[in-house]
């Protein structure tokens, strides 16, 4: 090969590199509507659930095939399945992930874009002047409008897409880890600075009860796969991004702790965003009673901008917030980009330049088609080969096939080919090197075996009845 591939620097460039790839706007945009939606408490417990027996052990098994073949998804699958059943069939997970990394991106990066609008919004003072002159619908409004314009849609999925190429243009180390170095702990430095703020509003203890008050009888099956399915997107697994990284981990370092520790981060920080923003929604409520919450997916645009102005230094804390939320989207479509990038490297050996300007362009190019999907097109906001409110649109349309279908697909065949196909031997050395199993090697094996491929056949399953759940 005629460079050398990269690697971390260390442990923490691992840790902090995945972390980062983990906490985005499925912790911050995702997770508090769905909860919200699913009525908290027994949906959050069901939820936490989720990570630990199926989450967890799908993530030690990404990172642990990355760092066997040190490859790209493609070429992992291809090495490690030599002489083994299907030896010609397993690459193609690794281009499943490949073209699931490439769509997820697309799209992603068009809602990442909308964080730098209400930055720019929030410091110049605009984002006050919408919600004075008037009643809670104000910012809807605006929201539409947004939405529907397409030459802002197209600017600020721009600016985002070139900020996540360009960090990772500069390649693993240079790039990627130094980038997530600064803003993960930015990140949680934020966060925990917000929550300390929610502690102060008068909806904090209502915030804290909805959330951790289980009430069994509301949980339905659907909040159950929602559940599951969810715990995929939010912990980046089911496309390659947790094996590619996996693939620049040094041998001498522990995949468990690793993985435990980016696990405990992520389901933390996606907690402390329904903390913060559950506080804020119910002291609203408090204040003004017939205050619409709106269970639905824009609530992070929409509702509550409006709420942040009308508190105590709202315009300041606003701003701050959606610099929190641009800051963990980045570190998620940088680890996307990664995969399509690595492929690229890997398998057509081509410069990191190269791969990098090539598929980003290609990606860019293509998440136009989003971008314009939100209503500033007819033709492409009238796509909707599902039928459903949620789906429509080519934005819409990519969201559920990604969601729904290619992150449990993709995850259903990791486990498989984990716990079935490669040996015991093989995978019992890879996790133990860099010491410290901190489950016992046979309860993750039982898991990776039975439980996690049955759990995810369950949501497939029920997808393909049509079961109404994201
Ligand atoms: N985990 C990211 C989030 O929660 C999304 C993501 C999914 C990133 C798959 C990479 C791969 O926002």
């Amino acid at each position: 090969m005629s460079q050398q591939r990269g690697q971390w620097s260390g442990r923490l460039g691992f840790i902090l590199a995945a972390a980062g790839s983990a906490v985005g706007l499925g912790n911050l945009w995702k997770f508090p509507y769905i909860t919200l939606e699913n009525n908290g408490g027994a949906f959050v417990l069901v939820y936490i659930g989720a990570v630990i027996l199926v989450g967890l052990p799908i993530m030690f098994a990404e990172v642990l095939l990355g760092r066997r073949a040190q490859k790209d998804p493609v070429g992992t699958f291809r090495l490690l399945s030599a002489g083994k059943p299907g030896a010609s069939l397993w690459p193609g997970v690794g281009i499943l992930g490949v073209i699931t990394g490439f769509i997820i991106l697309s799209y992603y990066s068009v809602v990442a874009g909308w964080t730098i609008r209400y930055i720019i919004m929030a410091l110049s003072g605009q984002l006050g002047e919408l919600a004075t002159n008037a009643d809670a619908n104000v910012l809807g409004n605006f929201f539409g409008d947004f939405l529907g314009n397409s030459t802002e849609q197209a600017v600020y999925y721009t600016l985002f897409m070139g900020a996540t190429i360009g960090v990772v243009y500069f390649g693993v180390a240079n790039g990627i880890e130094r980038v997530a170095k600064i803003l993960v702990p930015v990140l949680f430095i934020i966060l925990l600075a917000l929550t300390a703020y929610s502690t102060t509003t008068s909806g904090f203890r209502e915030a804290l009860h909805f959330l951790f008050r289980p009430n069994f009888s509301e949980l339905t099956t659907g909040s159950i796969l929602e559940a599951l399915g969810h715990s995929f997107f939010t912990l980046s697994l089911g496309m390659g991004a947790m094996l590619t990284y996996g693939s620049y981990m040094r041998k001498q370092d522990s995949i468990p702790k690793a993985v435990v520790t980016i696990s405990i981060l992520d389901t933390v920080i996606a907690i402390l965003a329904c903390i913060i923003m559950f506080s804020i929604i119910f002291t609203m409520q408090a204040i003004q009673p017939d205050f619409e919450v709106g269970k639905s997916s824009t609530i992070l645009f929409t509702t509550l901008p409006l709420v942040f102005y009308k508190l105590p230094g709202g315009g300041f804390i606003s701003a701050v917030f959606y610099l929190l939320v641009a800051f963990a989207a980045l570190t998620s479509t940088i680890s996307l980009m990664e995969v399509v990038s690595s492929f690229a490297i890997d398998e057509f050996k081509w410069s990191r330049k190269r791969a990098v300007l090539t598929m980003g362009s290609s990606i860019f190019v293509f998440g136009l088609l989003s971008a314009v999907s939100l209503g500033g097109n007819e033709t492409l906001s009238g796509i909707n080969l599902i039928g459903r409110e949620s789906t429509a649109g080519v934005f819409g349309t990519l969201d559920y096939l990604a969601t729904n279908w290619l992150l449990p697909l993709g995850g259903l065949l990791i486990a498989l080919f984990v716990g079935w196909i490669l040996g015991r031997a093989e995978t019992q050395e890879e996790l133990e090197e860099g010491h410290g199993l901190l489950v016992s090697y046979s309860t993750w094996r039982f898991l990776i075996k039975f439980v996690a491929p049955l759990a995810v056949g369950a949501i497939i399953v029920s997808v393909i009845l049509g079961a109404e759940y994201q």
